[in-house]
């Protein structure tokens, strides 16, 4: 224990051990969502918040870019630097680059997960993929992609492949794909992040967990040998982050969803799968999730259950005020495990030490 919290703060900057100390539990909370809003104007309260202290990131989507981003995006990153309140490390800007439809900003990579599936060489397509992903969040200051979607597809025109979001209907293709566009785009310096965990590749075209509950009936013998496997190329890869899927999988939790599961984050993602990196929410919104409560109460459930980032993606600046505030009281009221808390901020700001440079 002594050599780990020795090794813990090696990993943290002075500023960081400093906020651990003081326990300011706004900031600290602050450090777990990432917020978002609507429009090519910022409203003002999300600067006053970076400010403050109390932001973990933004996530941006196709109507909030014009060229005038990448300047306010540097004004954020400057802002939060002269807080009182920085932590010593940027805040996660991030986005859903994936490739070919789902774009949100100018740039590659062009060709779908599909399209490089079926190409020639995929494992040197995904690779470009990865690279052209990097410049275009590099264009923009961003530095985390909520990309490679991992899902492998079952059935022409399903969930995933409507859209050509998932390389192959081969576990194994889609895993050599997913693991050299993470290494590529890693290797730029850009947080990469593999979802949905475990899988929607089972899920049919209207399975759609941001509109409704979904329930796949997949056994988890099938989803250990389909759905799972490019995870185990990802994470020998050194995958930074990984976004859980709002789906039921009732054969291994009959309660809750992947993203609100103990048994699916800390079972089997982190202790079956070995991964260590940062987990991070899907859409805590979702229509999936109405059986769970407020996003205030999703976001608690999340947390407890191992969720590292909270994101908050309404395009409404009060609904991530309101879930840091739910984490501080959740924290407060020892609803939520202090030191298991801290454990998750831990793995956030070394990931953010990463991107420092
Ligand atoms: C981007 O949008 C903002 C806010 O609407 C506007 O002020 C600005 O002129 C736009 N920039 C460009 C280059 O279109
Ligand atoms: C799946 O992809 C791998 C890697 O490209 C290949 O070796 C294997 O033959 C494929 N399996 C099938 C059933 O096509
Ligand atoms: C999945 O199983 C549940 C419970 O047995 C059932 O209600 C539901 O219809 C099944 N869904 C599908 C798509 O088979
Ligand atoms: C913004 O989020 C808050 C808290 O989640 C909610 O009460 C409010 O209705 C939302 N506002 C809009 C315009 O969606």
């Amino acid at each position: 224990m002594k050599s780990f919290s020795t090794l813990l703060l090696a990993l943290c900057s002075l500023r960081q051990v400093q906020a651990f100390r003081h326990n300011n539990l706004q900031v600290l909370a602050g450090v777990h969502v990432v917020y978002s809003y609507s429009g090519t104007t910022p409203p003002a309260e999300l600067t006053t918040l970076i400010e403050e202290g109390l932001v973990g990131g933004v996530i941006l989507f196709g109507n909030n870019v014009n060229s005038s981003l990448p300047a306010i995006i540097e004004s954020w990153q400057t802002a939060y630097a002269n807080s009182p309140a920085y932590i010593g490390s940027p805040l996660l800007i991030m986005t859903d680059q994936e490739g070919g439809k789902v774009r949100r900003l100018p740039g590659g990579p062009t060709e779908s997960e599909k399209a490089i599936g079926e190409s020639s060489d995929p494992e040197q397509a995904a690779s470009q993929a990865g690279s052209d992903a990097a410049a275009a969040l590099g264009a923009y200051n961003m530095n985390t992609n909520l990309a490679p979607v991992l899902d492998v597809f079952r059935t022409p025109g399903d969930f995933d492949d409507q859209y050509q979001r998932s390389y192959s209907d081969n576990a194994t293709l889609a895993g050599i794909c997913g693991a050299a566009f993470t290494a590529a785009q890693q290797a730029a310096g850009y947080i990469a992040t593999a979802k949905h965990f475990p899988g929607l590749g089972s899920a049919s075209a209207d399975e759609n967990t941001d509109e409704v509950p979904v329930t796949l009936n997949v056994t988890i013998d099938e989803i250990r040998s389909i759905d799972e496997m490019p995870y185990h190329n990802a994470i020998a890869a050194g995958i930074d982050m990984v976004m859980p899927s709002w789906a039921l999988y009732p054969d291994f939790d009959d309660e809750y969803p992947s993203g609100l599961s103990e048994k699916w984050l800390k079972q089997e993602l982190r202790g079956r799968l070995g991964f260590r990196g940062v987990t991070i929410s899907d859409a805590i919104e979702a229509g999936a999730l109405t059986a769970f409560g407020s996003d205030s109460d999703r976001a608690v459930l999340a947390s407890g259950a191992g969720m590292d980032i909270i994101l908050a993606a309404a395009q409404n600046v009060t609904q991530g005020q309101t879930i840091v505030q739910a984490l501080v009281d959740a924290l407060n009221s020892r609803t939520l495990d202090r030191a298991e808390f801290d454990e998750g901020t831990r793995r956030i700001l070394a990931l953010r030490n990463k991107i420092s440079a």
